[in-house]
């Protein structure tokens, strides 16, 4: 744990071309630097690095952030991590925030786990590389099935000799104690004996994202079909088999580079593809997939090309895969296998090129193959055409970009030959019935406020802007970008009335009151709670809001300031004017920001009459009178409001009218 201020002196201290220019050759353009981006593969540049700023934008795939950011993004480390980088870099001296005696237990317990575990991974492979059962045994299993040395020792395969306990003595000699072993599940003890876990199997280690041995998985070489083919670590305090995915330390950085991950079942499926030269590839091991293996390969891309088995569970697993993957906001194709073949045998049956070209021609898109899957021997039958249409609508529907789900539903309404209007319309049953089903919660009591330990709170909030759906989100963040960059600019000069004095107000203090007279909070935790800093902050003379928001310690929030300070920002409708973009937009505040916050006001009004509308059209079903009038009062006074606001919009973009 570091303590705060030696975070701060970090961030101050890590100038960012200066880190940057460690991995990319930056050049000076304007008041910026331009480089090729080291996150995709690029001829021109277009990664910008802006000094002023303290900040990185790549223009072509849109990674973007501070020093921290970078290295994160760059090294694959978490925010301590990336610290803790920047702090060797730069010589500084890490003040350790003092650490519970339970806390350094608990370092010290899991790290002896990974130790042990690491002791494990070695031993096994000197077993199979140096001794000649090992290399007999377990090396002769690896090159019967095709793997060549180099796959082998790129993931540290080994050999659990047989017998009892080999491997618990030679540990327990070694100084491991006994409490480790057990604990990793590499030894299992009952009162009256101890044993090997894994005596007698080929040994797979399962590695974290940054590499250290965690668990593993142990292939049996006999071919009696009563013992497990596979035998894996129990969960422990450092393998947590559904927060994980093998082979992704191996792949990480192939599945940056190429914006892509292959997924596929087994431990000798991604040694097969690696072997084949595809390296973006990672399996789900023994578990169906989870939501947290998904989130853990969406920290590297959203693309997933789901590769199972060509048998019917290999197809229910593909399918089921697919819905859980798209409500994460993934894109995902399926590559279907020829009936009997699953990845490993598969790509050993054709050269490393041709299973690049097979892969390029069968990729299908989700709707394509679970069309073509479920259309089968439903030709001529009406009642199963519609459950397939039901069941394709209902994999669309959870997909959370619009502009996304609005393409699917067009290509499922040329492949099923369904007006698109008909599919909507199934959509917006669906929708109605989840909604039946959870009644959503008010605007104002979501927005952020649970508290917990800060380090939990970026994943919280990475969390909670997924489910929840923020209609204003174009509105909010416009009026964000506009307080980071013009916060402390004058807006308008009045006359004070008690004094007589002439006062100006600042663009911040303008935005930031006309939103709390309307008690305007924003669904969107991350909104919120740059919002709620800026109001507590933007009084202070010293204060910069761009450079303090993004060089902000939580990765979410710089990560967001810089996208909305990067000078591509899309230009919204609101700068444009009769037409005509404005090209300098401080010159034009006076104009644009009253109407932005109008518009963001009618937005708001607009979508609260909907709902009301919706409320009077159940309460007049219901037959509840006092309700509809009530309602009926409200909507009165929103349609007020809207004219007024519409007036005031019209008077700003239209003087003369
Ligand atoms: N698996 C498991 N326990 C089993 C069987 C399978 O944990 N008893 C997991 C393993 O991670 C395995 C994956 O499920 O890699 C896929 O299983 P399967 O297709 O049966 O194995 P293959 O990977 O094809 O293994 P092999 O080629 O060695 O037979
Ligand atoms: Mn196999």
């Amino acid at each position: 744990m570091i303590d705060q201020a030696t975070v701060q002196r970090i961030l101050d201290t890590a100038e960012i071309t200066e880190v940057v220019g460690e991995f990319v050759t930056l050049k000076r353009r304007g008041t910026n630097l331009l480089g090729l981006c080291p996150f995709h593969n690029e001829k021109t540049p277009s990664f910008n690095v802006s000094p002023s700023k303290g900040i990185y934008k790549c223009f072509g795939c849109g990674k973007g952030g501070s020093s921290v950011n970078f290295i994160m993004e760059h090294e694959h480390l978490s925010y301590v991590e990336a610290l803790r980088w920047l702090a060797r870099k730069y010589h500084i001296e890490v003040q350790e925030r003092e650490e519970r005696p339970e806390d350094i237990q608990e370092r010290n317990d899991h790290e002896s786990q990974i130790i042990v575990s690491e002791f494990a991974q070695k031993y096994f492979a000197a077993q199979m590389w140096e001794t000649e059962f090992g290399k007999a045994i377990g090396l002769g299993y690896f090159h019967e099935r095709g793997f060549r040395d180099e796959t082998v020792r790129k993931f540290g395969l080994g050999y659990c000799p047989e017998g009892k306990d080999l491997f618990t003595q030679a540990a327990l000699k070694e100084g491991y104690k006994m409490e480790y072993l057990e604990k990793t599940g590499l030894t299992i003890k009952r009162e009256d004996w101890i044993r090997d876990r894994f005596a007698g199997r080929v040994m797979f280690p399962i590695h974290s994202i940054s590499g250290r041995v965690i668990a593993f998985g142990g292939r049996t070489l006999s071919q009696d079909k009563t013992i497990a083919k596979y035998l894996n670590s129990p969960e422990s305090d450092i393998y947590h088999k559904s927060r994980i995915v093998y082979g992704i330390y191996p792949a990480k950085r192939a599945i940056i580079q190429e914006d892509k991950c292959y997924l596929v079942e087994g431990y000798t499926d991604v040694m097969a593809l690696h072997q084949s030269g595809i390296e973006n590839v990672v399996a789900s091991s023994g578990t169906s997939l989870t939501v947290d293996q998904i989130r853990l390969i969406r920290r590297f891309t959203k693309n997933i090309t789901i590769i199972y088995d060509g048998d019917p569970a290999g197809i229910k697993a593909s399918m089921r895969g697919i819905d859980l993957v798209l409500e994460e906001g993934i894109n995902v194709k399926v590559l279907p296998l020829p009936e009997g073949e699953d990845p490993d045998s598969f790509s050993k049956t054709l050269s490393s090129t041709q299973l690049k070209a097979y892969i390029r021609e069968n990729e299908t898109d989700f709707i394509k193959f679970k069309t073509r899957i479920l259309l089968t021997g439903t030709e001529n039958d009406p009642l199963a055409r519609a459950r397939l249409i039901t069941d394709i609508v209902g994999s669309i529907s959870v997909i959370p970009e619009e502009i996304v789900r609005t393409e699917y539903l067009k290509e499922c309404s040329r492949l099923l030959d369904v007006k698109e209007d008909v599919l909507y319309n199934e959509i917006r049953k669906l929708k109605q019935k989840k909604l039946e089903a959870s009644s959503p919660a008010p605007r104002e009591e979501s927005a952020g406020t649970q508290e917990s330990a800060p380090q939990d709170k970026g994943r919280q909030e990475e969390r909670s802007t997924q489910s929840i759906v923020n209609p204003f989100e174009l509105e909010e963040k416009e009026i964000l970008r506009v307080l980071l960059k013009y916060g402390h600019l004058k807006i308008y000069d009045f006359l004070h009335e008690e004094s007589g004095q002439w006062v100006s107000e600042s663009v911040a203090s303008y935005v930031l009151s006309e939103m709390e007279i309307d008690n305007m909070t924003s669904v969107d935790p991350l909104i919120q709670k740059i919002l709620e800093e800026y109001k507590g902050r933007f009084t202070d003379p010293e204060f910069d809001a761009a450079r303090y928001f993004s060089l902000h310690p939580n990765p979410a929030v710089s990560m967001l300031a810089s996208d909305l300070l990067s000078e591509k920002h899309p230009i919204s409708p609101y700068w444009e004017r009769g037409g005509s973009y404005i090209e300098k937009e401080e010159d034009l505040l006076q104009v644009v920001i009253p109407k932005l916050v109008r518009e963001y006001k009618l937005r708001v009004v607009s979508v609260m009459m909907i709902r009301i509308e919706a409320e009077m059209k159940l309460a007049n079903a219901t037959a509840n009178f006092d309700q509809s009038m009530e309602l009926m009062a409200t909507y009165q006074k929103m349609k007020e409001i809207e004219k007024i606001l519409c007036k005031q919009l019209d008077r700003t973009y239209n003087p003369k009218k």
